[in-house]
């Protein structure tokens, strides 16, 4: 008895230093945990809708169809214990089609955690991922 309380005690104390060792945990409790994610139709011609429909565990955020220059736009407070992720199906014209995670913990914690910012340029081209809106880094492309 006195031993199988012991072992529990340890496994909830070795479970407690596990999370709090993690950076993420330490990131999620201070500054870090309300984000707001940018998504700009940077698409090169005047007609190229995109159509994106963005999703998280718990969300739908609905399908919408933005014009070239338009952008969709929202903020969430991260989960504290469970992971935060939320991802996106795109579609422009016939052909080009792809899902990407906009934000999951590691997006956080490495590059969004300066501005709580993270900006997506969606371009005949592929993906561009940017923390201030500025300075651009192709992350994926169409295919
Ligand atoms: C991002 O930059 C564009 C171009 O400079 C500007 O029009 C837009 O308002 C900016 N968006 C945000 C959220 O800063």
């Amino acid at each position: 008895m006195y031993n199988r309380h012991l072992s529990c005690l340890f496994i909830v104390l070795l479970i407690i230093f596990h999370i709090s060792q993690a950076p993420t945990f330490a990131n999620k409790v201070s500054f870090c945990w309300k984000f707001r994610v940018h998504i700009i139709n940077a698409l090169s011609h005047d007609n190229d809708n995109l159509i994106i429909h963005c999703y998280s565990l718990d969300d739908d955020l609905g399908e919408h169809n933005l014009r070239v220059g338009d952008e969709f736009t929202f903020k969430f407070g991260r989960h504290v214990i469970l992971t935060t992720r939320f991802w996106c199906d795109m579609k422009h014209g016939s052909d080009h089609s792809k899902t990407i995670d906009v934000f999951t913990e590691n997006i956080g914690d490495k590059y969004c955690c300066h501005t709580n910012k993270c900006f997506w340029s969606i371009r005949e081209d592929g993906f561009y991922f940017s923390n201030n809106n500025q300075s651009w880094v192709k992350w994926y492309d169409w295919s």
